[in-house]
């Protein structure tokens, strides 16, 4: 099979791609390194890499005729929930217009689609989250997810075209970025900690979540590469945790790696308070499983940091400044 992945330098991305090169697939990876990094690019000869903003349509168009995938695997999006109220252009820009690119070719040439989307869409409804809840998403990130679903569901019906949305949610494993300030708390928990900084948990700390091992994912995304269309599917792990849980998680294994850190409470993030899902229907019909190890996982991540070189933290420019949180002002 010829696979197209987007955001092949990031979290889910560099961990499948690195899984379907195992199993004999052709990929070619597409990323524009603005999240990822060059150095988590997997390297083979089934595999091509292409530098590239999904934003230059001309380009995705080239790329499509010249390659004609099979599927696309679409997870390049910048996935910083909380700071896409202050950069709502970015966001829609890159992670809706982006799509919509890429939904366009996989029409032309009948390219099965598999969208990373996100437990964002769900917004501020009682957990667990059922797939078949109505979206509500509370903000620009959320609401670009949810539009590309719409969209999706659209290009099938007008055009027949095959898709599967995967809503994951709090994933970790290596090749994640921990030098973005405005995402990803164990990912920010575990650089600070390196860098001898108090971890900052935003507001009292009793917002729960449910964090799962990236390893858990591959399986399930295989079963999607040639079976089901136009499912949804919420992928991740069952047991959550309080935001002073994992703190308190990650402060333990700095220590025992010779890092002290004190955990520091700040001012709250307009955020859903408890998110997390029920994943019956993945269970069921992919043979999803979740053995997420909490304390392992933070420690393998913990010791893969450790390795890697200082990177420089990112930065964003604001569209909006108003109401911005401390923590976040230049
Ligand atoms: N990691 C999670 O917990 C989680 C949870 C819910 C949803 N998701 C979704 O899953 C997908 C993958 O997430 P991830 O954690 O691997 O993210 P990531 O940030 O680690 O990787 C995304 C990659 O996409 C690339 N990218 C971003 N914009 C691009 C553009 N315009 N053109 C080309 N490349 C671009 C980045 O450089 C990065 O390497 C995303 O769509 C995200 O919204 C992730």
């Amino acid at each position: 099979m010829k696979i197209f992945v987007t955001g092949c330098a990031g979290l889910l991305g560099a961990n499948y791609t690195r899984h379907l090169l195992s199993n004999g697939h052709e990929v070619v990876g597409i990323d524009d390194l603005s999240g990822g990094y060059k150095s988590f690019v997997p390297k083979g000869e089934n595999f091509t890499f292409v530098k590239l903003n999904l934003e230059r349509r001309k380009k995705v168009v080239e790329l499509f005729d010249q390659h004609k995938p099979d599927v696309l695997l679409h997870f390049a999006a910048y996935a910083a929930e909380g700071l896409s109220p202050f950069i709502r252009n970015f966001n829609y820009r890159n992670n809706l217009i982006c799509s919509t690119n890429l939904i366009n070719e996989c029409i032309n040439y009948d390219t099965k689609v598999i969208f990373t989307s996100s437990m964002a869409v769900y917004g501020e409804q009682e957990p667990p989250f059922i797939e078949d809840k109505k979206p509500q998403p509370v903000d620009p990130y959320g609401i670009a997810k949810y539009a590309v679903e719409c969209d999706l569901e659209l290009a099938r019906d007008q055009f027949g075209l095959r898709y599967t949305i995967v809503r994951p949610h709090n994933v970790l494993g290596i090749y994640q970025n921990i030098w973005d300030k405005y995402r990803n708390v164990i990912g920010i928990f575990i650089r600070k900690a390196l860098n001898g900084e108090p971890l900052l948990i935003y507001g009292d700390g009793e917002q729960t979540r449910a964090f799962s091992d990236i390893k858990y994912y591959m399986e399930p995304f295989d079963k999607l590469l040639t079976d089901f269309d136009g499912e949804v599917f919420n992928i991740g792990a069952d047991k959550y945790f309080t935001l002073n849980e994992v703190a308190s998680v990650v402060q333990k294994i700095a220590k025992k790696y010779g890092y002290e850190v004190p955990i520091e409470h700040g001012e709250p993030r307009h955020e859903v308070k408890h998110a997390y899902c029920d994943h019956t229907k993945a269970k069921n019909m992919l043979d999803f499983r979740d053995e997420t190890d909490i304390e392992d996982l933070i420690e393998s991540m913990f010791v893969w940091a450790m390795k890697q070189p200082n990177r420089k933290v990112k930065h964003m420019e604001y569209e909006v400044e108003k109401n911005m949180y401390d923590y976040w002002k230049k």
